[in-house]
């Protein structure tokens, strides 16, 4: 079957490490796994991490990529595949999709059953696509950890990327005051559209804010603990510019800061974040779609940092 798989690893040039060719038939490697036929899959910064080799190995390659998917289940029915899998050999108990069990980038992934989840009526695949990992993500940081039921406002940084859009949307969508940071002004005006406060990188903001939502990292960090309200929680799921920035300790404890890390969501998580989109006609912020026959193209636009929301990629195409 068609894929597109990491064939080795380049820190430099992550686009040169990505092959579209032939790949065996996914194989499940166990009874309670089934083969989903692909419908719409989406790309994520993780890809372009797997292809620089952050989080395999060269032992692991070749690798097919992609951790979100919408398919077609063994029956026929449409899913959304749940990304994560237990994997007793990992340190952290389980895995995306693409690092240790093939990825979704393919005409057909195998997965467990259990992560398989209905696709909800009158929702396109191409937009359920982007849900598994980013928007989930996203959903967890504004729910689980950043308590944001108890927050007036939220501070999103790095408004373009693909969890820093879906915050923006489903924090307006909760009725929150949100404030969104991008370098770029075309950014800041299409993120002012989705409802956000949009300034440039470390504006002093009118308030501080009770959430804040970090996926940029040692760019943004510091502009994230200045904007922080007393209690207010800094949460990270992401470090696109640099994961060690220097950390004013004393603002931490004097404005009780909490700082949490989180990664991807449950089960649970996905199932609440797939009935609010349904429930409130939130649909996520698509960049472009790209048929598969293209996947290149969908890479390069990633890659290009100029994307706004999610690129997808259309599997029936
Ligand atoms: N832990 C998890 O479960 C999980 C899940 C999904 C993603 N992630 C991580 O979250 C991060 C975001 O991923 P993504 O796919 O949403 O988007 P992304 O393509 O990494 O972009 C995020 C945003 O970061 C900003 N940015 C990048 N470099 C910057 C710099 N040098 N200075 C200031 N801002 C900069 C850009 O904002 P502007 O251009 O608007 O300024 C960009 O839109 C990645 O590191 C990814 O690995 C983690």
């Amino acid at each position: 079957m068609r894929a597109a798989f990491a064939s080795r690893f380049d820190d430099a040039d992550p686009l040169a490490a990505l092959t579209v060719g032939e790949r065996p038939e996914p194989t499940p490697p166990a009874d309670d796994w089934v083969t989903v036929q692909l419908r719409a899959t989406s790309l994520n910064h993780h890809d372009l991490w797997s292809l620089r080799g952050v989080g395999l190995t060269e032992a692991q390659l070749p690798m097919i990529l992609g951790c979100d998917a919408v398919g077609l289940d063994p029956e026929g029915r449409p899913v959304v595949v749940y990304p994560v899998v237990v994997t007793p050999n990992d340190p952290r108990g389980v895995s995306i999709l693409s690092e240790h069990f093939s990825g979704t980038l393919a005409e057909r992934v195998a997965v467990p059953r259990s992560n398989l989840i209905p696709l909800p009526d009158g929702m396109a695949a191409t937009d359920a696509a982007c849900l598994p990992t980013a928007w989930l993500t996203a959903w967890r940081m504004l729910t689980t950890k950043g308590r944001v039921a108890d927050a007036d406002s939220v501070l999103v940084q790095g408004a373009g990327g693909g969890v820093a859009t879906a915050a923006v949307a489903l924090a307006v969508a909760m009725g929150k005051r949100v404030y969104a940071t991008s370098r770029d002004a075309v950014k800041r005006d299409r993120i002012s559209a989705l409802g956000a406060i949009a300034v440039e990188p470390g504006a002093r903001l009118p308030e501080r804010v009770d959430v804040v939502i970090e996926t940029v990292g040692a760019a943004t960090f510091d502009h994230s603990l200045k904007s922080a309200a007393p209690m207010a929680r800094i949460v990270v799921s992401g470090a696109t510019a640099g994961h060690e920035p220097s950390v004013n300790l004393r603002r931490v404890f004097a404005m009780q800061l909490e700082i949490l890390g989180t990664s991807m969501g449950t089960p649970g998580e996905l199932y609440e974040l797939l009935a609010f989109c349904s429930d409130n006609e939130v649909r996520p912020v698509v960049d472009s779609v790209v048929p598969f026959s293209r996947v290149e193209d969908a890479f390069a636009r990633l890659h290009s940092g100029d994307a706004f929301g999610k690129v997808v990629i259309d599997h029936t195409a």
